[in-house]
């Protein structure tokens, strides 16, 4: 989009424009601005955030510590997750889930024990298979992937990391 056809648009009213030309830089997408200045980047603009993982440092140890994660399974593409056997790679997340019962949800790490690979898992018979070299772990928390604790409440099923 032209340097002119933006001004174009603004101009339509210029009490917007000379009102709100500081706000709109201040809170416009930087490649909109860049854009608007005729230098192209390629980003996407976003009013949120796209991580959702939050992160506190442990005044004590030093060690990074991740903020609990909740999720509503009821939607989006988490809705698999009401039926016992439904899973999920959840990518954005690194986490593996998968329903156990009526009542409990497993949620692991998505990095494989063998060489780290996380987006090639598949589920089947209480086993996730790593498509990489189709090494198969088992979904019990006391296997080779690394389980996160899990509350279930409704639909929202709730992580801690530790
Ligand atoms: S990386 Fe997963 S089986 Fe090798």
């Amino acid at each position: 989009m032209s340097f002119l056809f933006i001004y174009f648009l603004l101009s339509l009213d210029k009490n917007f424009v000379m009102k709100n030309r500081r706000d709109f830089l201040k809170t416009a997408c930087k490649p909109v601005v860049l854009a608007t200045l005729g230098i192209p980047l390629l980003e996407a603009c976003s009013s949120e955030e796209l991580s959702t993982t939050d992160s506190t440092v442990n005044s004590n140890s030093g060690a990074t510590e991740r903020a609990p994660l909740t999720v509503n399974i009821s939607s989006g593409d988490f809705t698999g997750l009401q039926e016992v056997g439904g899973w999920l790679n959840y990518t954005g997340e690194n986490l593996l889930l998968v329903r156990i019962s009526e009542e409990v949800i497993r949620v692991f790490d998505n990095k494989c024990p063998h060489q780290g690979n996380r987006d090639s898992w598949t589920y089947n018979g209480s086993q996730f298979t790593c498509g990489y070299h189709n090494n198969s772990y088992s979904d019990s928390c006391s296997g080779s992937l690394k389980c996160y604790t899990t509350s279930l409440s409704e639909n929202t099923l709730t992580i801690t990391f530790d």
